[in-house]
C-alpha cells in the first residue's frame, strides 16, 4: 500500500531535496505537486519543479498556484538564500508544462479523488492550502492529515526574531491552515535546524551516478554559501527533507504533543509568529484535549545519513 501525496512547495533548494527524497521513497506516491510563491515566485517554482521530477526519471502533474500572498504582494523571494532561480544557479534540462488547474484546483481534486487517505505536505507559505479551503470548506474532512514544515515553538524565528519564512510569508494564510478542523503536524523550527547535511554529503551526492542527485548536489554550493555567512558552518539545515521523512515515517516524532497554536497575523513585531502553548508539556507529554495540531519537538534519529542514503541511492 502506497500512500497518497500532495506536495505544496515552493522549489527552492531544500525543497527540492525533500522531493527528491519522496520520489524516491516507495512507500508514497506523488497524485500532484502544487507550487506557491516563496523562496522564488510560483511559476519559476514550477519549472524548477517540473525540471527536477523529469531529471530524476518521474512524471507527476504539476500547478502552479498562488503568486501573492493574501494580504499584500510576494516580496521577491530569498535570492541570497537559494539564488536569484531558487535552485542555486542549477542548470536543469526543461522538461514538460504546467497543468491547467491551479494547486487549489488540484489539491480540492485531489482529495476527493482519495477520500480519507490523501496525506499533504506543505513546505512553503500555506496561500495554496488557505485557497483551498476557501474553494471546498468540507476539504479537511476529506484529507488524511497536513505535515508543514513551518514556525518556531520554543527557538527564535529566520526571518524576524519570532517569525519563520514560510509563515512569515504568508500568515493569514498559516492562521487559516492551522484554524481548519483537520490534523496538522507543525515541523518548526526548532527540529529541522538540528538536522543537516555537511560537505561529505554533498561529495556523495555529486559522486552519484544519478543525475538528479547530481543537481541537488550542485544546488548545495549556494546554500551551504548562506550557510556559512549566517551560522557559521559549511553546510545546510533540512527544513523540508525533515518534513517529508517525518510525513513517510523513515524519522519518527518521538515528542510531538497536540497543543493549541495559534498564528499571528496581525502587524506588529510578533507577526508570523506561531505560538504553541506548550505549558501543560512541564508536567509531561500529553495531548491537550481537542488540540488537532501536533507541535515535534523531538526526533528518533538524525535526517542526514537516511536523506543520503535515499537520494544517492
Ligand atoms: C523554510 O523556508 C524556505 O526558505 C525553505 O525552503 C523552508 O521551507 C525554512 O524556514
Ligand atoms: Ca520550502
Amino acid at each position: 500500500m502506497t500512500t497518497p501525496v500532495y506536495l505544496d512547495c515552493d522549489t527552492g533548494i531544500d525543497d527540492s531535496l525533500a522531493l527528491l527524497y519522496l520520489l524516491r521513497s516507495p512507500s508514497v506516491v506523488l497524485r500532484g505537486i502544487g507550487t506557491v510563491s516563496g523562496n522564488i515566485d510560483a511559476a519559476t517554482a514550477a519549472r524548477n519543479t517540473l525540471d527536477l521530477v523529469a531529471l530524476a526519471g518521474h512524471a507527476v502533474p504539476v500547478a502552479v498556484g498562488e503568486h501573492d500572498p493574501r494580504v499584500g504582494s510576494y516580496a521577491g523571494g530569498a535570492p541570497h538564500v537559494h539564488g536569484n532561480d531558487g535552485i542555486g544557479g542549477t542548470a536543469l534540462p526543461r522538461a514538460g508544462e504546467p497543468e491547467a488547474e491551479s494547486a487549489a484546483q488540484m489539491l480540492v481534486r485531489l482529495a476527493a479523488e482519495h477520500p480519507g487517505e490523501l496525506e499533504v505536505l506543505a513546505v512553503g507559505p500555506l496561500t495554496n492550502l488557505a485557497a483551498a479551503l476557501d474553494l471546498d470548506p468540507e476539504l479537511p474532512s476529506r484529507v488524511k492529515r497536513v505535515v508543514v514544515m513551518g514556525g518556531a515553538a520554543q527557538t527564535s524565528g529566520n526571518v524576524s526574531a519570532v517569525s519563520e519564512a514560510n509563515i512569515h510569508n504568508d500568515p493569514e494564510a498559516a492562521a487559516a491552515v492551522v484554524d481548519a478542523p483537520w490534523d496538522v503536524v507543525l515541523v518548526p523550527l526548532d527540529v529541522t535546524l538540528e538536522n543537516r547535511f555537511t560537505e561529505e554529503d554533498q561529495s556523495a551526492l555529486l559522486d552519484s551516478a544519478d543525475p538528479a542527485a547530481r543537481a541537488v548536489g550542485a544546488m548545495l554550493d549556494q546554500y551551504f554559501t548562506f550557510y556559512q555567512g549566517v551560522y557559521g558552518f559549511r553546510g545546510c539545515a533540512l527544513h523540508d527533507p525533515l518534513a517529508a521523512a517525518i510525513l513517510v515515517g523513515e524519522i519518527e516524532a518521538t515528542r510531538a504533543p497536540a497543543v493549541p497554536v495559534v498564528v499571528d497575523a496581525t502587524g506588529g513585531p510578533g507577526r508570523g509568529q506561531t505560538l504553541c502553548d506548550l505549558r501543560h508539556q512541564r508536567s509531561g507529554t500529553a495531548d491537550v484535549p481537542g488540540a488537532h495540531v501536533r507541535v515535534v519537538l523531538d526526533t528518533d534519529r538524525p535526517l542526514g545519513p537516511v536523506l543520503r542514503a535515499r537520494l544517492v541511492g
